[in-house]
């Protein structure tokens, strides 16, 4: 199977050149977030929960240069189109709607107070987009950073996450949790991050030797904001049933497994499914963390295939295109397990393979995806790598 990759250079030389082509002189900074997949710990961060993403090799590149007016001119390469608009009045665009992310980050920079460059800029990526491995993160975040980059202001990593998140919740309006900014901040070069979603507190977990296989259905997620806000209404919906046996649940974070075993009769069938999904894919994370630390990835792996039959069953975001990629997967021999990351609806699945058996698990989920839906997939191996960064002088001189 053909290993895809980013390269830092090639990549920060397109987005370079087309700088100098488009502004006629060098950008100051050029920077990358990256994309994510999450191995395990879906649809729990918005509840207060666990999560263990990877930062991938997939990123989103930013070339810029400080303006000295309030002007922002941004060409994104990917859709051969530029968007012009002032500092002092930023709203959203209809018509752009992928200048939306970089409108509401500095809308919020702007709202926190940091005095902000006009900037020219150019943007691309390699992260799919609606695929389920976060581009908009990636887009938000490699602003973000760009900004900071040329202003010099203070912002730690995790409030420019915080930011980010902001941004995508009240200006673009997708009520997303803080994974996918966290991870695409913080993320660490082979290692997954193990994040508490209420304190914010992490742990870098190393990755075991195997591969960490992406295999994109091609199906582009539809229904994903509407659904997705209504999931997070259920898992509410749901919290306020329970406090009503156990006041000092704040989220479906405080609630265990047993706990919910016991009062899951009070609770309406839809609202007890998704909550059941919640509840008990916490204690999968912190159990799968526990086998990645023993070295059993077979136990790891069985805990992604309980994610996934969760997901398909009680939360249902996962839909046919995905469930036949994973059970595809779940076929091959070297598997260890597999799962639909991010959202659902569509996008991609990602499995834990043996090393050895990486090529023939490509060719034979291929095949078989081909046979049931009529659908190239793409599928390629993830590196785990270190979130938002800048190049050196050095770099961009090459
Ligand atoms: C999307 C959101 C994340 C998270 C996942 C589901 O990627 O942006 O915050 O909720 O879905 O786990």
């Amino acid at each position: 199977m053909k290993r895809e990759r980013s390269n830092v250079r090639r990549e920060a030389s397109e987005v370079r050149h087309k700088f100098v082509e488009i502004f006629g002189g060098e950008p100051v900074a050029v920077v990358w977030a990256p994309g994510r997949v999450n191995l395990i710990g879906e649809h729990t961060d918005y509840n207060d929960g666990y999560v263990l993403p990877v930062a991938i090799d997939r990123n989103v590149w930013v070339a810029a240069s400080p303006r000295w007016d309030r002007q922002v001119v941004i060409h994104a390469l990917d859709f051969n189109e530029s968007v012009i608009f002032s500092l002092d009045h930023i709203e959203r665009d209809e018509a752009r709607p992928w200048s939306n992310y970089q409108r509401g980050v500095a809308y919020f920079l702007e709202e926190q107070g940091f005095d902000l460059p006009g900037l020219n800029a150019v943007i691309a990526g390699d992260v799919p987009i609606g695929s389920g491995l976060s581009s908009s993160a990636a887009v938000e975040v490699s602003m973000a950073y760009a900004w900071q980059v040329l202003a010099g202001f203070e912002l730690s990593r995790v409030d420019l996450a915080l930011l980010c998140q902001r941004a995508e919740n009240d200006f673009v309006g997708m009520k997303c949790g803080i994974m996918d900014q966290f991870v695409a901040a913080m993320g660490r070069r082979g290692h997954a991050l193990l994040i508490d979603c209420r304190s914010l507190e992490y742990q870098i977990i190393p990755l075991p030797r195997a591969a960490i296989v992406v295999a994109d259905t091609m199906k582009r997620r539809g229904l994903v904001d509407s659904e997705y806000n209504a999931r997070r209404r259920e898992c509410e919906e749901g919290v306020r049933i329970l406090q009503q046996y156990l006041p000092e649940v704040r989220t479906l974070r405080d609630v265990s497994v047993r706990e919910f075993a016991e009062l899951e009769g009070r609770l309406p069938e839809k609202v007890r499914q998704r909550c059941r999904h919640v509840v008990c894919e916490n204690e999968r994370v912190l159990e799968s963390v526990a086998a990645l630390r023993a070295g059993n990835l077979a136990a790891f792996g069985r805990l992604m295939n309980e994610s996934h039959i969760s997901l398909r069953e009680d939360y249902e975001v996962s839909c046919p295109e995905l469930d036949i990629m994973v059970e595809a997967a779940w076929k091959v021999k070297g598997i260890y397990g597999s799962r639909m990351t991010g959202a659902g609806f569509g996008g991609c699945t990602v499995s834990l393979v043996a090393e050895g058996a990486v090529e023939d698990f490509g060719v034979k989920v291929a095949a078989a995806y081909q046979k049931a839906t009529g659908i190239v997939p793409k599928i390629y191996v993830c590196r785990a790598e270190d979130g938002v960064s800048k190049l050196s002088g050095q770099l961009l001189a090459c």
